[in-house]
């Protein structure tokens, strides 16, 4: 589903009142926020989706870590999670079924989470995802609402995994790329999420399937206001590139182009492939996270320092043009 579908669907559902919800569905955040305690807040998340490799166990691995990765977003800690299956036997041998839930189970226990049951169906297509509960101090609950202007933008890993999976669905023979995006894939933000509560800051959010742009523009609605993106320091596979002029590209990319026309400022200068990269779809992407300029280079040191691969300022929150994204070549 494209983002404004999405926000038209869930702007029409009833809100629920209660004042222990402490974020819900209207800052289209990347989980819900209930407290618990004065202490302890739980953080539930859910997410599932279709192969995006061959080989089942990295396919286990990656959906895991992308599931996990909302709690993250928050600043929170997962504790416990739930497998969602949509399996049919007539596809797959229960071998196959054992090798995703394995690799979900180790990416789970890598986070220091315990998977403790789940629910499958009979789907001709396969799927396969986890839900997520995790906790957090109700006092350092990271939102993508609270970003302000003067704070830098960090982002935490490269762009291009969407397009990558896509030229590997369609026979693409990539070499050693494929293995270098399933590394990115199959890290956890676990890292990245202490490093950003140990230093304090304003905003973070995952990038997912409405890319950089789409998930950019929800932080920068949600926290009223604007974003500046230097397009040239904007960490990616560089090789997708040459994918994206070889027409490698997912639908759902193309969906975050066109729904967010008027979200997002580009400049013609900027070409074709760049924008492309900027849109795309992830899996399993990295934090993007709005920290006080003055936090800003500690944060990329101490990032470094804890072996988060990548850590880049990439632009600028303005108060200038609320809720829209400039672009800048
Ligand atoms: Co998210
Ligand atoms: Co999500
Ligand atoms: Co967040």
């Amino acid at each position: 589903m494209s983002l404004t579908e999405l926000g038209d669907v869930l702007q029409r559902l009833p809100q629920p009142n209660d004042p222990n919800l402490l974020v819900g569905i209207n800052t289209a955040d990347d989980a819900g926020v209930y407290k618990l305690t004065d202490e302890i807040a739980l953080i539930q998340t859910v997410d599932f989706f279709t192969p995006i490799v061959d080989d089942p166990y990295t396919y286990g691995q990656i959906a895991a870590a992308n599931s996990l990765s909302d709690v993250y977003a928050m600043g929170g800690k997962p504790l416990t999670a739930m497998n969602i299956v949509g399996f049919h036997h007539k596809y797959f041998s229960n071998d196959v079924l054992v090798e995703i839930l394995t690799g979900g189970f180790d990416k789970a226990k890598e986070a220091g989470a315990v998977i403790v049951g789940g629910h499958t169906i009979m789907d001709e297509e396969l799927k396969y995802g986890l839900s997520v509960t995790g906790i957090v101090h109700p006092d350092k609950i990271v939102t993508n609402a609270g970003a302000k202007p003067g704070d830098k933008l960090v982002l935490t890993k490269p762009l291009g995994t969407g397009i990558i999976s896509t030229a590997l669905k369609s026979g693409k023979n990539l070499g050693d790329l494929m293995e270098r995006a399933i590394k990115v894939m199959t890290t956890l933000n676990k890292t990245a999420s202490e490093v950003m509560q140990e230093i304090g800051v304003n905003a973070c959010t995952d990038i997912t399937g409405f890319g950089l742009l789409g998930h950019g523009y929800e932080m920068a609605a949600g926290s009223r206001v604007g974003f500046k993106i230097w397009a040239s320091r904007v960490p990616i596979f560089e090789e997708a590139i040459q994918l994206i002029k070889e027409g490698y590209v997912p639908g759902g990319t193309s969906n975050n182009r066109f729904y967010l026309s008027d979200k997002v400022l580009l400049p013609d200068s900027l070409d074709w492939e760049r924008s492309t990269l900027l849109f795309d779809a992830q899996t399993s992407g990295g934090l993007l996270i709005s920290v006080p300029n003055e936090k800003a280079d500690r944060l990329i040191r101490e990032l470094q320092r804890r072996n988060v691969e990548t850590a880049v300022i990439i632009g600028e929150v303005v108060a200038d043009h609320p809720g829209k994204i400039e672009v800048i070549d």
